[in-house]
């Protein structure tokens, strides 16, 4: 085995991955940045399209909207951070440094967007695809950076523990892979998409670095707040176009859209959300993505009515996806919710530090408390953002060590054929079922069991084989289980984590 070691160790290469480099490489550490991924639209970062919430003149009004979309259960001290570090980090980050060219009004100052839960126009944008004009840049300055090095298509498979502190990661890329010893550790792996059968994050999102943390004996909190985004196309609607092709056939469409006046209408024309919330479309997200399925559940599609806005001037780009579906969008786009966000993951303080010695997570794999049980639109890019930083200055400070890394490579990587679409297509069924928007503690019971099951013989494998797709399974099934858990043992029905009836189902208190 070669050996290689590095200041910091950076695990994912989107928005809060690339921050934490940036971080550390200010700081005068050397960086690597190992990511799975070989092209940018690999990260959910990519793909973001609402824009970056900043606090403008009113930090108090930007933090009450996040306490109150989560229903009074953010954590007051994070919040603070992000909103007080907000316009600062997003000024010197994205304006000075990556030269991001946010969208003006004829006046030259920023074009300020609004979405659902916030009280007041806040949130820079390019169009409605604001994640790839902040990624790219991010991603160039960082592999023109003399002490950042980007390793694309390596996976992390296992921390490096050694006494209760982590020493850098195992990787592998192809057939090849090495331990890379680090100083410090930090994870920004994203999200958790792929447990779910429609989700906006892209392939991969399978919590590896919230399961790698687990795994070393890091804590993890939150884990029931999934949250759902209301508006991604909905292609199995009656009037969805025909299809053959799968690949990207959902696709969001943003809150900016609502924010700009759209209106969900049921399969019968009707307008519902002013029914169900005082603020109607613009309610917090978990209520709306709740509402739209039972409409859809109740009525067979619901339709974002997009005429009260100029929808081709002002989202040029969404225009452009739904007509490369064919998709009728004057007479509405169909929608239903979709895996979006997950509030919880590795548990962390205020820089990113979780609770293992010389391990950080940042961005969606991380539990900061800013989210608490739903996030407040437009909030991921820019605590990605500010904890990405603060976690790499923090982590800079710190020598490798070389110890003894598990020996993970030099195995059988064949497995039978199928067996990870299988036990995908399982545990995507189970969680959509019993631990999506709705749940129940039957249900949470019902799914806790079947997820024991078969992370059970995901891990029988993972003792002999090593495969990259193999680990992805393991971690899905890991952070599936995780969920399932924190779920079913919340009998607080609160934000993302609704409990539809009953009493709490208790997870066995032997797992
Ligand atoms: C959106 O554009 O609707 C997504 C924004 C977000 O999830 O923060």
């Amino acid at each position: 085995m070669s050996e290689h070691t590095t200041d910091v160790l950076v695990v994912g290469s989107g928005i809060a991955g690339c921050a934490a480099a940036l971080g550390a490489a200010r700081e005068g550490a050397s960086v690597t940045l190992v990511t799975k991924t070989t092209r940018p639209e690999g990260a959910s970062t990519w793909w973001a399209q609402g824009g970056v919430a900043i606090s403008r003149d009113d930090p108090e009004g930007f933090k009450r909207d996040i306490l109150d979309a989560s229903s009074g259960t953010a954590n007051e001290d994070a919040v603070d951070v992000l909103v007080e570090n907000a316009n600062d980090v997003v000024r010197n980050v994205l304006v000075e440094t990556l030269d991001v060219d946010f969208d003006t009004g004829d006046d030259a100052e920023f074009d300020y967007s609004r979405e659902a839960a916030h009280d007041q126009r806040r949130i820079l944008h390019v169009d409605a695809s604001t994640g790839k004009h902040v990624h790219v840049p991010f991603l160039n300055y960082l592999d023109a950076h003399d002490r950042v090095t980007i390793r694309d298509d390596t996976a992390a498979l296992d921390l490096v523990t050694h006494e209760g502190r982590v020493h850098g990661a195992v990787v592998e890329d192809g057939d090849e892979g090495e331990p890379i010893f680090a100083g410090a550790t930090v994870l920004a792996t994203g999200g958790i998409g792929d447990l779910y059968p429609r989700t906006t994050n892209p392939d991969g999102s399978t919590g590896d670095g919230i399961a790698m943390a687990a795994l070393a004996g890091a804590d993890v909190a939150d884990m029931e707040y999934v949250q759902f985004h209301p508006t991604a196309f909905d292609d199995e609607a009656p009037s969805a176009p025909d299809s053959e092709d799968t690949a990207d056939q959902s696709f969001l469409l943003s809150e900016a859209v609502r924010g700009e006046g759209a209106l969900l209408r049921n399969a019968d024309g009707e307008r519902f959300m002013p029914d169900y919330h005082a603020d109607a479309e613009l309610a917090p997200r978990d209520v709306v993505a709740r509402t739209v399925a039972r409409e859809r559940e109740a009525t067979g599609e619901v339709l974002l009515d997009t005429s009260p806005l100029d929808f081709a001037a002002e989202f040029p780009d969404l225009l452009e996806k739904c007509e490369d579906r064919g998709i009728d969008w004057e007479t509405g786009i169909p929608v239903a919710p979709a895996e979006h966000f997950c509030c919880g993951g590795v548990a962390v303080d205020d820089r990113g530090n979780a609770s293992l010695d010389r391990l950080y997570a940042v961005g969606e794999c991380a539990r900061t408390g800013v989210h608490g049980a739903n996030r407040l639109a437009s909030t991921s890019l820019l605590e990605g953002l500010v904890w990405g930083l603060r976690a790499g200055e923090d982590a800079a400070g710190f020598d490798p060590t070389v110890v003894e890394a598990p020996d993970l490579l030099n195995r059988d990587p064949e497995l039978p054929d199928n067996f990870a679409r299988e036990k995908f297509v399982r545990l995507r069924r189970v969680m959509d079922e019993y631990v999506g928007l709705e749940r129940t503690p039957d249900g949470l019971g019902r799914a806790h069991g079947v997820l024991r099951r078969l992370k059970g013989e995901v891990d029988a494998y993972v003792r002999t084989r090593t495969s990259r797709s193999l680990y992805e399974l393991r971690n899905a099934s890991i952070t599936a289980l995780l969920v399932a858990r924190a779920a079913a043992e919340n009998d607080d029905s609160v934000g993302c984590h609704y409990l539809a009836d009953g009493e709490p189902a208790q997870a066995r208190a032997d797992d």
